[in-house]
Parts: C-alpha cells; structure tokens; sequence
C-alpha cells in the first residue's frame, strides 16, 4: 500500500511537471517497465527450471513495447526461506510476483504481505487450498489438472499393456507394478497415482501392488528407491508408474546399474514431457509420457503478470491447462518446441 501511494505521489508531480513544462501527456510517454518477481521451491527441479525458461521468453513477448526484469530466487526446499523471499521482492519494488510454493498448504505469511503491500501474486503449479486463494482479489493460480495427466497415463499404459503381451513377463494375467511418488501433500501426486491405477483397472487391467516409494520428484531420489525395490523383488516388476519423467527416468538408472537383462525390465510411464523424457520416450526406453504444458503455463502466467501489474484485477482467478498424451506421432513436434 505504502508503495503505491509513494507512486501516486510521484505521479501527481510528473503530470504537474509536465503542464509546468508545457507539454501534453501523450508526448513524453516513457517506456512502461514490468518487474516480475519469481521465487520456486527448489531449484534441481527439471520441470520448473523449463517452465521458467519459457517464462522469461513469455514475458517479453506479452509486455508488447513494455521493459521487462524478472528476478528468480530459489528458496531451496523451507517455507521460511520463502516467506523472507518474497517480503525482499516486495522491497524490491516488483510489480507483481509469480509464487511456487514450498508448502501449499502454508501461504498465510505470503498472502499477508501481498495484500498489505497490494501486490498481486500468481501462484503457479503447487496449487494452494481455494479458501486461501478465496482470501484476495489479487490472488491468482496457473497449472493443470492433476487428474487429467492420471488419467492420461493410465490409458497409455493400458495400451501397451494390451498391444504387447510380453508386459507380463510371467504370464499370470496379472500386471505386478510398482509407484514412484512425487512430493506427500503435492495435488499431483496422490491424484495423479490414484487415477493412473483406476483407469488401467477400468481399463479391464488386472494389477498387483508390489510396493510404493516416495521419491519428491527427484532423479537420484528415485533411482535410490528403485534399487531397493528391485532388491526386494528382483525380477517381478513389470510396471513402473512415476508421478513424473524424472522419477521414471530415475528407475531406469537403476536398471541400468543392476544386473539384468532388458529383456527382464518393466515398463516405464511418466508425466511431463521435458527434454530428456520425450528423448527418452524417442528412444524406446520410456513407453509413455504426458505433456504438462509448460509453454502454455508460461504463457498464460506471463499475460496475466502483464495485466495485474498496474493493479488491474483479472476475472478469473484460476488458469489450467490441458495436458497432453506424447505419441510416436507428436513426439518430435513437442521436442521441438522446448
Ligand atoms: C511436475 C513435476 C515437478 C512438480 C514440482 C509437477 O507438476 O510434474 O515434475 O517436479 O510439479 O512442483
């Protein structure tokens, strides 16, 4: 609030400046300037770093003739990192700020900042509870729907189930599978498990449960896990559901390092479509993938940062966009466009 009333003041004395001067408004028109701030929970994530790439790119594009600064801070995994983060974009004099949060359920210091200083936040891809989002009208979300990119990867994986018999490797009918999950408390990861399972199951896919690991979305993490998976059942997985590529692409690290043949290796599925998982996916090592459209995110966030910024309040508070299911068809259009 301070702030804007600081502007105010200055722009009062601008427009009096300029009748002193003698000049009309339109004539000394000076750039528009747009400082984004952006602070993401942890910066080793693959995901987020290519979403925010695209951000940047995003941003110029939508401020038109309008100068642009982003400044990105990674609040490495504490919340309270986080709320210090944004108290300093704040001070900074950004105009609007682009908040993944650490903790989606613990936005109330954040929110309370924002709204003191009256500046507009986007939350984006950790989505907070709606009664906080509820709590001000600059209050925004940009992601997609977890259940969606569930879904998606259950019907994927139920077709190469079914289109290759050689998936239940010990012919009992029955798929034995494995999860790899992202983040507890994540809106992408229970969901995204839980309706994968449910669509292979509706799917007429017979499945047993061998075991499940949280792994937080991270390669090594999940490569970890894996390994002790496979020590435990050796060659009886032939499914590995991840929440994410990074995950699945962790698992078949693990394969890699362990001693047996391809010919005794699961199948692999996971969400996103970054770089290396659409590689991965070209090369035959991943059997299916969804698109969480970053490039679409970015673009929707970076327009309404653009808008907001000058305290215009955008009437929808919630963007989401589709995801996308990666076929060998579509694979190579999406890899270009990263
Ligand atoms: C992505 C993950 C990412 C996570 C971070 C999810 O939507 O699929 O790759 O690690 O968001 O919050």
């Amino acid at each position: 609030m301070k702030q804007k009333k600081v502007w105010e003041v200055c722009a009062v004395l601008m427009f009096g400046m300029q009748i002193l001067s003698g000049c009309k408004a339109g004539e000394t028109a000076q750039t528009e300037k747009i400082h984004v701030g952006v602070t993401y929970y942890n910066q080793s994530d693959t995901f987020l770093n290519e979403m925010l790439s695209s951000f940047r790119e995003e941003l110029k594009l939508a401020a038109g003739t309008s100068e642009t600064t982003v400044t990105v801070l990674d609040a490495a995994g504490a919340q309270r990192t986080q709320d210090d983060q944004v108290k300093e974009l704040i001070d900074m004099g950004c105009d609007v700020l682009c908040v993944n949060l650490v903790d989606r359920a613990d936005p109330s210091e954040i929110i309370d900042l924002a709204r003191d200083n009256d500046v507009p936040i986007i939350f984006f891809n950790r989505e907070p509870v709606a009664e906080d989002l509820m709590q001000w009208d600059g209050l925004y979300y940009v992601g997609a729907e977890a259940k969606q990119s569930g879904i998606m990867q259950g019907e994927l994986a139920a077709e190469v189930i079914r289109n290759n018999e050689k998936v239940d490797r010990n012919g009992d009918g029955k798929i034995q599978y494995v999860v790899l999950e992202g983040e507890a408390g994540h809106q992408d990861a229970i969901i995204r498990t839980g309706y994968a399972v449910d669509t292979l199951k509706n799917q007429g896919i017979m499945l047993e449960k061998l075991s499940y690991q949280i792994a937080n979305w991270s390669r090594p993490q999940a490569q970890n896990r894996m390994e002790q998976m496979i020590g435990q059942y050796q060659n009886q997985i032939e499914l590995v559901l991840a929440n994410n590529d990074d995950m699945a692409l962790g698992a078949i690290d693990a394969y890699k390092g362990a001693n047996y043949t391809e010919n005794t290796w699961p199948i692999f599925l996971g969400i996103d479509g970054t770089h290396v998982g659409l590689q991965a996916f070209l090369e035959g090592e991943l059997a299916g993938t969804v698109y969480n459209d970053k490039e679409g995110q970015a673009e929707a966030m970076a327009h309404l940062a653009v808008e907001i910024s000058d305290g215009t309040v955008h009437p929808e508070k919630y963007t989401y966009l589709p995801y996308i299911k990666i076929t060998e068809e579509n694979v190579r259009e999406f890899l270009e466009r990263q």
